[in-house]
């Protein structure tokens, strides 16, 4: 074959770049085969680590730049650059946008300025905050799509439990309602990872969630390690990272039926195996660098097991699902076996316990995905903290929050690092954990998380600052491109473009590491002496008639304004100015600006019933359903079966006592949901010890708990006809007295529905009933996601709704035309149906979630934009969910109220702690 002059030389050049020494001592051949050639620099790029090319901040244009957008100047902004350790803040800068990309950061010179003409559009920020577009580094967008279909579910593959093959991307469905909602939270860039089905699920990919012109899959993708017309990493140059899921633990345990030995072992298989090509692979091209190319064959490959090579190769980005100490243990030890590196451990519900153990990762400390406050759902979550970002940031571990979209949506992904904030992780970490942190675990921090010239133009505009509860971007900008169209602004006031001052939770922190994750929960009770609470800013109570009103309000907050509160028995004695002088034995606690406020209710959850959720033994238990072929047993009662949610209930789980401590004192709890009819409510004390002590159940029944929706067996009609009967044909057994008492409008009908086509079918259902006795009946609605849909005649036929979960994510069908609020629509569910005088509550679907209620008031009141009041807000996380779950006029004298401590913020801020539960129902004050 001839030799070209001009591939000699190139291959001479190649040699003088790369330096490579065997390659010199054996180039005296004068010929060179093409072949060779090629097998010659694939055996030379074997060992080149992945990153960006030397020369990559020298772009003047993104790869991502879609031509026609027109270049932007920001003024005076306030940003967060993400750069030194995320302490650098630039007051009343600028940030010019061109190319897909950041041109400069600061203070901009007119020079520059001068290249553009008309087309540069200039955004006045007027000081509000920007910081780099969220980075969420375990997601599942595309891959499960929202509304969750059978058709969209491409996240596990059921094929065995070790598929390094797999790529996520090819379930990646252009369509998810998700992608606008999660970038209106300002989410920019996401890793979307398989699911945890399988110890190893396959490869993951980087995308940004915005349209594209190309409308598809491969469109979305970050740097991908190849592209459209090949499905093998692009041989030359510095190879692009590569992204893959493993899990350890209960999924792929649950799913496959085996242990954590099967699994760990089919892990060591599989490295096994992608071990001994990548020997034959090495000594190949061992032979190739001597020129020993004598009956060499073909380059050892194989197509289902090259990934992992990679990942051998060290080239591949390793996210592992992984809980506990055990499966820790398992993992550290698999990456010394087979020499390869983890970027992050998701999940990681331990890992604060355990970071030494961490740091023996081979090749460095992986990164820690975690939530803020989900937990305890299964058993290797029980011990989760929300203190770990706190404890692992302060053993120095990069921490980073995740959403795993839609387990959490990411549209709230902020919210996650608000939390982890609140608990302890330092405000410049926080940031980072959504931001730079996610980026540099993800290989990608060379064009992602940060705002630096020369990175992707991927920003948010902030209308408060990010670590403020309820922050909402005003804009995001994903490649240089506008996201938002006519956005819907909030206008917050000036306080909120601080950071939050946020309580000191170092002790807790401490006792939750000593007792291993488990530390004690309960409260220091005083039942005999008076408890005076000081430097108390406003007292909020509830009336005789149960409604929220304010009882005192310091004129500023200067020490000599604050009140005092006196608390007897419970009860509260005395607000305002109370004189104090006569009560030596009382037990004085120093509010330090905090506030008295009504103790908050929860409903939604199985709080009260359940444990924790997978384990079968610490629950409860599904009630029959009456409408499969079985029914209940006669024993029970049949279908005139009453399944009364108090006979199952179980005090003092680890959610109640969290959420207790969060200032939630009253539960109503249903018979978990499995059928159109599930039985009778009840409410509850979180803090009582058993059912026995006095207050422990406020009402023994509440309400007849029912279901109409796709969550339960039979259509949507069947369940219906169910409904009608039972109010309208003679009921055999006990459910009979109840049905008689919803029928007198003395207890409330609830029903579970989401899609507004079955709350008006309830709606005409409540009508014909009513006709039929004369009589009006309580109708309350939960779910009600599409509520808002029918607010005007909801609230003419008097039915109230709890919005559940709140800050909905639609992720079945009915929930699909749910209200997101702004920046997307003007409106929320919630400022809608209390405008169209609904009566709104609010609730939370998991146990865990129960103590973020105070925070759900106030989402709801920040996102309304001044359309519901401070009292309105409490009131949809108390008293309302009262009203319309037990359909009785409660005394609001009786009803507990919580003491929180700091910078003048009640319960519904992230400036306080609570300290205290007044609670008169129980004749005591518990400290905390
Ligand atoms: C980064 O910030 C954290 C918390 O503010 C601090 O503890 C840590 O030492 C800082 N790291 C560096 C390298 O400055
Ligand atoms: C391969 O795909 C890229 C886009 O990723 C395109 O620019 C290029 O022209 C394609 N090459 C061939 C040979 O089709
Ligand atoms: C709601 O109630 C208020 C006060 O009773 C009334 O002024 C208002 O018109 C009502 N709104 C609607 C939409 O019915």
């Amino acid at each position: 074959m001839a030799v070209q002059p001009r591939r000699v030389l190139v291959g001479v050049l190649l040699v003088l770049l790369l330096g490579l020494s065997h390659w010199s001592t054996h180039f005296s051949a004068p010929v060179l085969d093409p072949k060779r050639h090629a097998i010659i620099s694939k055996c030379r790029n074997l060992h080149t680590l992945p990153g960006p090319p030397p020369n990559f901040h020298a772009r003047t244009q993104s790869d991502r730049f879609v031509p026609g957008t027109q270049p932007y100047l920001l003024t005076n902004a306030k940003i967060w650059t993400g750069r030194n350790n995320g302490t650098e803040i630039l007051d009343r800068g600028d940030i010019l946008i061109d190319g897909g990309l950041i041109k400069f950061v600061g203070k901009v010179k007119d020079s520059l300025l001068s290249q553009y003409g008309p087309e540069l559009v200039v955004l006045d920020l007027k000081g509000a905050w920007v910081t780099p577009g969220i980075v969420d580094m375990h997601s599942h967008l595309g891959d499960f799509a929202v509304p969750a279909l059978d058709g969209a579910m491409d996240g596990n593959s059921p094929k065995g439990l070790i598929l390094p093959w797999v790529r996520s991307l090819d379930g990646l469905n252009t369509h998810d309602d998700s992608y606008p909602t999660s970038i209106a939270g300002g989410i920019t860039t996401a890793l979307v990872l398989p699911g945890s089905g399988n110890s190893i699920g396959g490869q993951a990919f980087v995308i940004k969630p915005r349209k594209t012109a190309e409308k598809s899959s491969n469109a979305m993708l970050v740097e991908p390690p190849y592209n459209i017309n090949q499905s093998f990493p692009v041989l030359n140059g510095p190879p692009r990272w590569r992204h893959m899921k493993h899990a350890c633990g209960e999924n792929p345990d649950s799913i496959y039926k085996v242990t954590r030995m099967d699994t760990i072992w089919a892990l060591r298989e599989g490295y096994n195996t992608a071990k001994k090509i990548q020997k034959k692979q090495d000594e190949f091209c061992e032979r190739v660098m001597h020129n020993d190319w004598e009956g060499l064959g073909d380059f050892p490959e194989d197509l289902q097991w090259e990934a992992l090579v990679d990942v051998l190769r060290g080239r591949v980005k390793v996210n592992v699902h992984c809980y506990t100490p055990e499966d820790f243990d398992g993992l550290v030890r698999l990456t010394n076996e087979f020499q390869f590196p983890v970027a992050a451990f998701h999940h990681a519900s331990e890992a604060y316990l355990v970071p030494d153990l961490i740091k023996q990762t081979y090749g460095g400390t992986p990164t820690i995905a975690i939530f803020a406050t989900n937990a305890r759902y299964k058993l290797e979550a029980y011990r989760s903290s929300e203190f770990a970002a706190k404890i692992l940031a302060s053993n120095g571990m990069n921490v980073a929050m995740k959403s795993d979209h839609p387990i959490l949506n990411s549209r709230f992904l902020v919210y996650e690092t608000q939390q982890a904030h609140f608990y302890g992780l330092p405000a410049n970490l926080a940031l980072a954990a959504v931001t730079t942190t996610p980026a540099k675990a993800m290989g990608m921090d060379h064009r992602i998380g940060y705002l630096r010239q020369g990175w992707d133009a991927d920003l948010v505009i902030w209308d408060s600052h990010p670590l403020q509860i309820g922050a909402t971007p005003l804009q995001v900008f994903i490649d240089g491109i506008v996201q938002l169209d006519e956005p819907y602004v909030l206008r917050k006031p000036k306080s909120w473009q601080s950071p939050p001052e946020v309580p000191n939770f170092d002790k807790e922190a401490e006792q939750a590491v000593i007792h291993e994750g488990l530390p004690p929960l309960d409260p220091t009770s005083i039942r005999s002496r008076p408890v005076v609470f000081v430097n108390v800013k406003s007292v909020l109570a509830t009336s005789l008639s149960n409604e929220v009103e304010e009882l005192f309000v310091a004129a500023s907050d200067a020490k000599e304004a604050l009140g005092t509160a006196i608390a007897v028995d419970g009860r509260l004695a005395c607000v305002g100015e109370c004189r104090i002088a006569a009560l030596e034995a009382a037990e004085v606690v120093d509010l330090q600006g905090g506030s008295i406020s009504p103790g908050l209710t929860t409903f939604g959850s199985p709080l009260g019933l359940e444990h924790i959720a997978s384990e079968s033994t610490t629950n409860d238990g599904e009630v029959f359903d009456v409408l499969s072929s079985s029914g209940i047993p006669e024993i029970v009662g049949g279908s005139g079966a009453a399944i009364r949610a108090v006979d199952g209930l179980q005090f003092l789980s680890r959610d109640a006592l969290l959420a207790y401590r969060s200032g939630v004192t009253t539960g109503i709890v249903a018979p978990l949901r499995s059928s159109v009819v599930n039985g009778l409510g009840t409410s509850f004390s979180l803090a009582a010890a058993h059912k026995l002590e006095p207050g422990a159940v406020l009402r023994e029944v509440t309400a007849l708990h029912a279901a109409v929706s796709h969550l339960v067996k039979g259509s949507i009609s069947t369940q219906i006809a169910a409904l009608r009967n039972l109010l309208l044909l003679p009921v055999e057994g006990p459910l009979r007295e109840y049905v008689k008492q919803i029928l007198n409008g003395d207890m409330p009908l609830v029903v579970e529905a989401f899609g507004a086509d079955v709350i008006a079918t309830l709606i005409v259902l409540k009508r014909e009933v009513e006709s039929v006795t004369g009589k009006t009946m309580k109708m309350t609605i939960t779910g009600a996601a599409e509520a808002h849909l029918l607010a005007q005649e909801l609230a003419d036929a008097g039915v109230g709704v709890i919005i559940n979960p709140a800050r909905t994510i639609p992720i079945i069908w009915e929930m699909r035309r749910y209200l997101p609020g702004p920046p997307l629509t003007e409106h929320t569910d919630v400022s809608m149906l209390v405008t169209h005088n609904v009566t709104v509550g609010l609730g939370v679907w998991e146990v865990w979630d129960a103590r973020n209620t105070r925070f759900e008031g106030a989402w709801s009141l920040l996102a309304a934009g001044g359309k519901i009041t401070r009292s309105q807000a409490f009131a949809l996380v108390s008293t309302n969910v009262e009203k319309l779950l037990t359909g009785t006029e409660v005394n609001g004298h009786e009803r507990d109220l919580v003491a929180t401590q700091g910078s003048g913020d009640d319960l519904l801020g992230f400036g306080s702690k609570v300290v205290a539960v007044l609670s008169p129902r129980r004749k005591l004050v518990d400290l905390f």
